[in-house]
Order: C-alpha cells, then structure tokens, then sequence
C-alpha cells in the first residue's frame, strides 16, 4: 500500500476526520491528501488550520449526495484510495430528520462507491476502500456480552440503520464487483475538535457556563469511549495493514454508564475551574429520553490488537484531561460553532425535555 499517493479522506473537517487529515498529512509527506467535505453544520475548516498550508493538503468543498461530482474528483484527482468518513453522524438529529441519514449516508456512500468502481476499471491493484463506520450497527447490548465483527446486525436508530446499510452496500460491492475494501465500526470517540451536540463536549461547555447538564432517562445508558487519537491511529493501521474484505471492531474496552461520565467530568471541571467540589454536579439535570435509546453499546477490539498490533494508548482519565484541557483552551473555536444555526439547534432539542 505504500506506492498509493492520492488519498481522497472525506468528512475531513468533521470531528474525527480532521484528525485523520492531520495524521496522514504530516505523518506521510509522500502522499497527497484531498480532503472532501460538504462543510455542514459539523463541518469546520477551523479544525485544519494547522495543516491547511502543507503542499501534500488539499481542500474540496463537495457534496458526496452528488454523484457526478464525485466522479469527477475521481478522475481530476486520480485518486487510489478512500477513507469515507463523511456522514451524518448525530443520533438526535437522525430522529428529527432521518432522511438527510438515507441521502448523505447511504446515497452518498454509494455514489462514492460507484466513482471508486468506474475510475478504478483498469484493476484494483493497490486500490482500497476504507468505509469508518460505528458500532451502533450491532444494536443494543442487554446482558454483559461483547459486539465481534460477527456480531449479526440489528440497528435500532435512523442513524445506526444508515450506516448499517451503507456498509452493507460496500460489502456488497466487494462482493459482486470485487472493489477492494476495508470496514472499522468503532465505539464511542472523545476529544477536541468534537461538535458541541455530542455528549462530552456538551456537558464540558454546559459546566464551563453553568448551565443545566441535561442527562437522558436515568443515565443508565452505557457507552465504551476512545480517545479520538488513538482511533485515528486506528485507522492508519487498517488502511496500510488490514486485509482486503475484512471488518475490524475499534474500542477502548472503557465501558461507562452515561451518569458515571457526567459525575468524573463534573470532578475534573470543579478542579480546574477552582470551584468548590461537588459544585458542578448540581447543574445535573434529568430529561426525557432519547425515543428509543440504545441501552449499551461494547467492542472487542481482540481481532484489531492481535492482528495489527493496535491498542489505546492512553487512559481515559488522561485523554479526558487532555481533552478538557483543549476545551478550556480554546473558547473562540466553541464560541464560532455554537453561535447561529447551532443555537437554535439546541433550543429546539432541549425545549420539550
Ligand atoms: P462529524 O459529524 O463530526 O463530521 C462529519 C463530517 O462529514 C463533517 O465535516 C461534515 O461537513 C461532513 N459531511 C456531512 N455530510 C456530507 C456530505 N453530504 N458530503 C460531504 N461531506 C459531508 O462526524 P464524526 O463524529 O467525525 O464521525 C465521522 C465518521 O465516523 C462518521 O461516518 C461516523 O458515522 C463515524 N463514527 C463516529 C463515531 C463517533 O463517536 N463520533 C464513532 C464511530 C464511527
Ligand atoms: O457508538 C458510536 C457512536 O457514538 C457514533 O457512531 C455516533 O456518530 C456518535 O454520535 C455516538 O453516538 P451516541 O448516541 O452514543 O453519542 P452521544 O454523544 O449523542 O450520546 C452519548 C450518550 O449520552 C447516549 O447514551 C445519549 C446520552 N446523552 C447525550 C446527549 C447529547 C445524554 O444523556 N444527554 C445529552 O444531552
């Protein structure tokens, strides 16, 4: 894998992908990552500052739900491999509006799938489509057991079934039109740069503000965090180093029940902010649930550690720190994405709790 040169990384100014872009743009100086995104309200070309100047970095603003554009950024760019991360990725937002999840996540996914097909029909050698994708396909767990890569599927949101049938269309693809591909369903991610309407950083900049911590139903649902980093190292592994056809579970075997997270976060934010301790935990604030809230969610990661050699490398206590600490560092950037359209977002979502 190492000849390729042109990386199409999509959904490179989300969350997560702009981690990736970040690693793979300084990390590999001999490859020339394009970055396509559609800059939706999760989309923020502030989170690539850093890189945005490198030679080997390319931004294009582009929607993958059209299918004529992607082929065309196949051809223009001559690209050799994909790392689709770009999606609808909030499962409150894929309750309001499930059908942005159907045309950006599995239209969009296919229409990638298709330009990969076409531009790639001289032969597949050193090809490879890299499809990120969650671990809530698998469902909700309701004993002690472990998702594994066999783990039948059983989605239960808008969300989880979109991306539930976008890999099942590049599974399909591998299948009929022997499009070599790769699929990660990862847990839970943590970190900087993550939009504001997700647990962690929302409870972070509800504290910060005083502001109520509004904590689903009972708080009993369990989620298996990892640090956004190490899934980005994740995925640098799979893409130069897991086999063709295979699926890999991504998960920091770091199970916490949503109430639990709230109180270490609150312990953490009282420390350094100087308040009092237990200060923070009276903003905890119990709403209605999510319809339909999956109850638990937990990978075995055994395949991916034993097969390329990936594990965490921090603790959840160091990454939540970490990430804490990039919180409180940089106001401007949760200022400019929760100022506007976000706003109103967030009055809408809490309002009728
Ligand atoms: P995100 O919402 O932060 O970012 C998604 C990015 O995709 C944004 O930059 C957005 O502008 C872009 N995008 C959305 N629609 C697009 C379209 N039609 N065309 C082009 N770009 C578009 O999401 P994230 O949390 O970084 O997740 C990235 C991927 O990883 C998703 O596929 C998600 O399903 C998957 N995933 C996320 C997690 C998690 O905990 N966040 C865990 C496992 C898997
Ligand atoms: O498991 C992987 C998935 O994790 C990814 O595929 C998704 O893209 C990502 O958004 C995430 O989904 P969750 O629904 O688990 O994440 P979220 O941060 O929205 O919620 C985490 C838990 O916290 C969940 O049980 C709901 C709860 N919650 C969430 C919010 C936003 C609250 O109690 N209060 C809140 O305000």
């Amino acid at each position: 894998m190492s000849t390729q040169r042109n990386i199409l990384i999509t959904g490179g100014a989300g969350f997560i992908g702009s981690h990736v872009v970040r690693r793979f743009v300084t990390k590999y100086p001999g490859y020339r990552i394009i970055n396509l995104d559609a800059l939706t309200y999760a989309g923020n070309m502030e989170n690539l500052r850093d890189v945005e100047k490198a030679s080997n970095y390319v931004f294009l603003k582009a929607d993958i739900r059209e299918a004529e554009a992607m082929n065309k950024v196949f051809t223009e760019h001559d690209i050799d491999a994909v790392i689709h991360l770009a999606a609808e990725s909030h499962v409150d937002r894929s309750i309001s509006d499930p059908m942005s999840f159907v045309t950006t996540n599995v239209v969009g996914t296919v229409n990638l799938l298709n330009a990969a097909r076409v531009a790639w029909k001289g032969g597949y050698d050193g090809k490879r489509f890299y499809h990120v994708s969650t671990d809530e396909v698998y469902g909700s767990l309701h004993d002690d057991s472990l998702f594994l890569e066999t783990t039948p599927y059983d989605p239960q949101s808008p969300y989880s079934a979109s991306k539930a049938a976008s890999d099942h269309f590049v599974r399909a693809y591998g299948n009929t039109y022997k499009l070599p591909f790769v699929i990660t369903n990862c847990s839970n991610n943590y970190g900087s740069h993550q939009f504001p309407e997700k647990l962690i950083p929302l409870m972070i900049n509800n504290i910060r503000n005083s502001k109520p911590l509004p904590v689903y139903g009972k708080g009993e649902n369990v989620r298996d965090w990892l640090w956004v980093e190490d899934h980005a190292a994740a995925i640098d592994e799979v893409f130069h180093r897991g086999v063709n056809g295979e699926t890999y579970n991504i998960g920091g075997h770091n199970e916490w029940k949503n109430i639990d997270l709230v109180h270490l976060l609150c312990g953490i934010m009282d420390r350094k902010l100087g308040r009092a301790e237990g200060e923070s935990a009276k903003l905890i604030t119990y709403v209605t649930d999510r319809a339909g809230h999956d109850l638990r969610y937990a990978i075995d990661a055994g395949k991916v550690e034993r097969e390329l050699g990936w594990r965490p490398s921090i603790t959840f206590e160091q990454g939540l720190e970490r990430t804490v600490d990039w919180y409180l560092a940089n106001p401007d950037w949760m200022e400019h994405v929760t100022s506007g359209a976000y706003r109103d977002y967030y009055d809408a979502q809490y309002a009728a709790r």
